[in-house]
């Protein structure tokens, strides 16, 4: 084969491969096998040396023709794979604007403070006013002013957490600053700032030292309501209690009275919903007996009057105190108390 020939051979193989390559590598990889320091190109012009004065332009004019061939095949093929490289992309990478948009998410109320909004709500509607207080606070306030002087046994009934005791020998002393074992403190704060007639609502968390379980938990919220008037009777409390019931629980709702003990009420009760899931036929959720347990109340202690100075014999009261957890479990069949404050969403966004 002349030398021509086999230049033209090289450059028909080369374009082949050219036009098959698929990436920037395989061009590179022929520009080497071809045009490389010990390509079959640059080994015959190497080679031009041994030829005659007249052969040699002839075969370097063609060597040089094909060399620019190819090169420029080499060229022209790395755009064509560039722009197939950049469809690829383009068609895997486009956006689809007809995806729905990601919504940031919404809170919404926590369970309990709708359950409290509720409740204060109700007795807005009954000319009630709302009062809040510290939840750290005074023995006085807690325990001495509701009729709990320091040796009283109800005392032992909630177990305290105390912050400061005066007394070493752990002597509780009207004195001693606690974390509020209930709501009812509200009560003498009021009582003591606040002339009658006075209808009170008083929500807020209160502590007692107990272990979380299903029923427990060492902070809990209370809703305390009173009412200070002429002619107060056990009558209007038990009317008051059936009003909210029936808002609170639906208008098909009883409400009875048990006698109870509480130092600060004289007489006191506790208080009994009929059973919202089986209308008090009897059930689980009520032990079989048609009735749940929903507050304690009663007519306020003529001793608790006197501490804030309002005169028993021309005034009389009644008092009541309710969990809000407890309402909200009962309301929505909720098993544990310990759900509320876990904060899980799951739970939390069912309300
Ligand atoms: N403070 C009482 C309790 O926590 C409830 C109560 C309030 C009872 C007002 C009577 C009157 O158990």
């Amino acid at each position: 084969m002349s030398l021509i020939d086999e230049l033209k051979k090289i450059e028909e193989i080369s374009i082949k491969k050219i036009e098959k390559a698929q990436s920037g590598d395989d061009l590179e990889s022929i520009r080497v096998e071809v045009l490389g320091k010990k390509g079959s190109l640059t080994k015959i012009l190497q080679r031009l040396g041994d030829f005659t004065a007249e052969e040699r332009p002839v075969v370097g004019q063609e060597a040089n023709k094909i060399k620019r061939a190819i090169s420029d095949r080499l060229e022209n093929r790395q755009q064509e794979i560039q722009l197939i490289d950049l469809e690829k992309v383009l068609s895997e990478e486009t956006t689809d604007i007809s995806l729905p948009g990601k919504w940031p998410r919404i809170g919404h109320q926590h369970i309990l403070t709708q359950i409290i909004d509720e409740v204060t709500d109700i007795f807005l509607g009954l000319g009630y006013q709302v009062a809040e207080g510290p939840e750290v606070e005074l023995d006085y306030y807690n325990f001495t002013a509701l009729n709990t002087p320091p040796d009283h046994p109800a005392r032992s009934l909630q177990d305290t957490f105390y912050i400061n005791m005066k007394n070493k020998d752990g002597r509780p002393s009207k004195d001693d600053i606690l974390l509020r074992t209930h709501t009812s403190p509200m009560q003498i704060r009021v009582m003591e700032e606040n002339e009658p007639p006075l209808f009170y609502i008083c929500p807020g968390r209160t502590f007692r030292r107990d272990v979380a379980d299903p029923t427990h938990s060492p902070m809990f919220q209370q809703v305390e309501g009173f009412a200070v008037d002429k002619d107060i009777t056990f009558g209007d409390l038990k009317g008051t209690l059936e009003t909210f019931a029936k808002e609170m629980y639906g208008h098909d709702r009883d409400v009875r009275l048990r006698p109870h003990f509480f130092p600060f009420t004289e007489p006191s009760a506790e208080v009994d919903v009929s059973c919202i899931n089986c209308d008090g036929k009897g059930c689980r959720v009520c032990s079989h007996t048609g009735w749940l347990e929903i507050l304690g109340a009663g007519m306020i202690d003529p001793n608790v009057f006197k501490y804030v100075k309002i005169d028993p014999e021309k005034y009389s009261g009644f008092a009541f105190g309710m969990g809000v957890e407890r309402i909200a479990m009962l309301k929505y069949k909720i098993n544990d108390i310990r759900l509320f404050y876990e904060n899980d969403m799951r739970f939390l966004a069912q309300f």
